[in-house]
């Protein structure tokens, strides 16, 4: 069964949309650990609740980020970790995580990529005033939100919404299709090809 490492910063809440649909069997992935760059982030929590190991691993005392890393990656590698899953994690990977699991790291992204990368990208399409917005899931590169994109929802932004509203919206699709992606990499049906992701 496909394993996986879950990198976390804040609530959690897609974290939760996996660990549910993990518990309703329609998921077939082991949750192997949990780790967050903040103390308080509540998905250690959630965690916790679902008997999932997690960790606070402190960027604080590491004096670069790869030394942060190589204690990630040592958790991850305990843990025999496939894939990496950011959900939330709100550090940059440095190149050497990144080529330790080359191409075996996925984020979500809550904007329509290539628009609106970086770490506003609900408020900054809001505010640009596009139509639809949405969410992508792609695996990591180097870049910032840059890696191959393996799959896209579409959010259509309405006169009546808020940034609340429209922050809501987006969660909803981001969990159904974070679980859904993870899929697609428990049942071996993603490869590469250049750039593009190929769905079997
Ligand atoms: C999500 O909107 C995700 O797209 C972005 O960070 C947010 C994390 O939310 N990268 P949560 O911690 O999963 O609730």
């Amino acid at each position: 069964m496909l394993t996986i490492g879950v990198l976390i910063s804040g609530s959690g809440s897609n974290l939760q949309a996996i660990i549910d649909q993990k518990e309703k069997g329609s998921l077939p992935v082991e949750i192997s650990c949990v780790i967050s760059n903040k103390e308080t982030a509540y998905g250690l929590e959630r965690a916790k609740k679902h008997g999932i190991p997690s960790y606070f691993v402190n960027p604080k005392e590491y004096s670069t980020r790869e030394d942060h890393e190589k204690v990630i990656v040592s958790i991850l590698k305990e843990h025999h970790v496939d894939i990496i899953v950011m959900a939330g994690y709100m550090r940059i990977l440095t190149p050497w995580i990144i080529h330790e699991y080359q191409n075996r790291i996925i984020n979500i992204h809550p904007a329509l990529l290539p628009s609106f990368p970086g770490a506003h990208g609900i408020q900054d399409a809001f505010n640009y005033g596009v139509k639809y917005t949405g969410v992508t899931v792609h695996i990591v590169n180097e870049g910032v939100d840059s890696g191959p994109i393996i799959a896209q929802s579409v959010v259509s932004i309405d006169q009546n919404d808020t940034l609340d509203t429209l922050e809501s919206k987006i969660h909803q699709e981001e969990h159904q299709l974070y679980p859904y992606v993870i899929g697609l990499f428990a049942n071996d049906r993603i490869t590469l090809d250049g750039r593009k992701v190929i769905i079997k």
